[in-house]
């Protein structure tokens, strides 16, 4: 019998739900928060007041996609963090009444594993091959930049992590120097494509094992950038395809090299990445080919599986309820 799993994201500036059957995606139904756009990042009061707006339509129309009744679903998994608290709470709360309301069991989620398991959702019309364990991913968003052993779906090991900055947090504060607007990354992925890379070199971190930081680049970025503009006015109008090029080189280099030291030292063949930054076309070419050069089994992402979204919430959520791990009522949402 069948597996229907409703999950619910709310961890940042996206109100998420999405319908499993098993692990096939039903349906994956997103809105994104324009309201922090004129502030350059995510202002987490306005987010949670987004939050409260969202949920109940974006829930309305995962059900109506999918196209199944209430008294069908199995269980509810939700995103319990890390996140932002007051976003969180949305979520936790409606996940918990709504719980209630069907008579249905609950799942708690960490957001950064369903990251990586978001590589077993598979789309109807589409399926694709999963990652075998172990495997190693790379996930990369907008709070997290992390190497992680995946041994199996409940055994993760961290292998190293960012000190600093997150990767996709450079590339936000990145655009934002260039007053490219938010969130930065796309953009830059964008206007990259035109730029030549090679154009203008940022420094790299030395950082033990397989850590990363990121906040010493972002520093020679903004530091070049000003000794730049004090010459010529117009230093980032005439540039920014280079700009571009070159700072998401960088941050793809700096992300690569730990990775392939990574996939060396453990013998592991099987490379995935996850997350936000993973849309990013450069990421996505940068680890093909790497994978091409040392006969590794790459796995990118669909492109709607790499930002926040609710569909990895629920085939995460998929793979403890096989188990039976529930969570209860009294589920409280953690920051980090
Ligand atoms: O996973 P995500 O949606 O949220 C977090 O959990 O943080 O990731 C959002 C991050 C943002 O920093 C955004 O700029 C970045 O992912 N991002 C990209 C691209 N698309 C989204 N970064 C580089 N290139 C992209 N194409
Ligand atoms: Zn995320």
């Amino acid at each position: 019998m069948s597996v229907y799993i409703l999950g619910i994201e709310s961890s940042c500036d996206d109100t998420s739900a999405a319908i499993l059957e098993d692990t096939t995606v039903l349906a994956n139904v997103t809105a994104s928060q324009d309201v922090h756009r004129a502030y350059g990042g995510v202002v987490p009061e306005l987010a949670s007041r987004a939050h409260e707006q969202n949920i109940i339509p974006v829930i309305d129309r995962a059900f109506h996609t999918a196209n199944i009744d209430k008294k069908n679903l199995s269980a509810i998994a939700f995103t319990r963090g890390p996140g932002l608290l007051g976003s969180l709470l949305v979520g936790v709360s409606f996940s918990k009444a709504l719980a209630i309301g069907l008579d249905v069991p609950l799942i708690d989620v960490n957001h950064i594993e369903a990251h990586i398991l978001a590589h077993f959702a598979q789309k109807k019309d589409k399926i694709k091959e999963v990652p075998a364990f172990p495997f190693l991913c790379l996930i990369v968003s907008g709070g997290h930049t992390q190497i992680v052993k995946v041994e199996n779906y409940d055994k993760m090991t961290v292998l190293g992590r960012t000190i600093d900055d997150a990767a996709g947090e450079t590339f936000d504060k990145a655009a934002k120097i260039m007053d490219l607007g938010y969130p930065g990354g796309p953009l830059i992925d964008r206007l990259a494509k035109e730029g030549d890379a090679s154009a203008f070199k940022f420094a790299k971190p030395r950082i033990k094992d397989y850590d990363y930081s990121f906040s010493g680049l972002k520093t020679s970025f903004l530091y070049f950038l000003r000794d730049a503009l004090k010459l010529d006015d117009d230093f980032i109008e005439r540039h920014k395809a280079d700009l571009c090029a070159s700072i998401q080189k960088t941050i793809i280099d700096i992300l690569m090299d730990k990775l392939e030291r990574a996939a060396k030292d453990t013998g592991i063949t099987n490379i995935a990445i996850a997350g936000g930054v993973s849309a990013n076309s450069g990421l996505r070419n940068a680890v093909t080919s790497l994978g091409d050069k040392y006969g590794w089994k790459t796995f990118v992402p669909d492109f709607e599986f790499t930002t926040d979204n609710a569909a990895m919430i629920a085939v995460a959520g998929y793979f403890k309820f096989l188990k039976g791990e529930f969570a209860d009522q009294t589920a409280k949402p953690y920051s980090r």
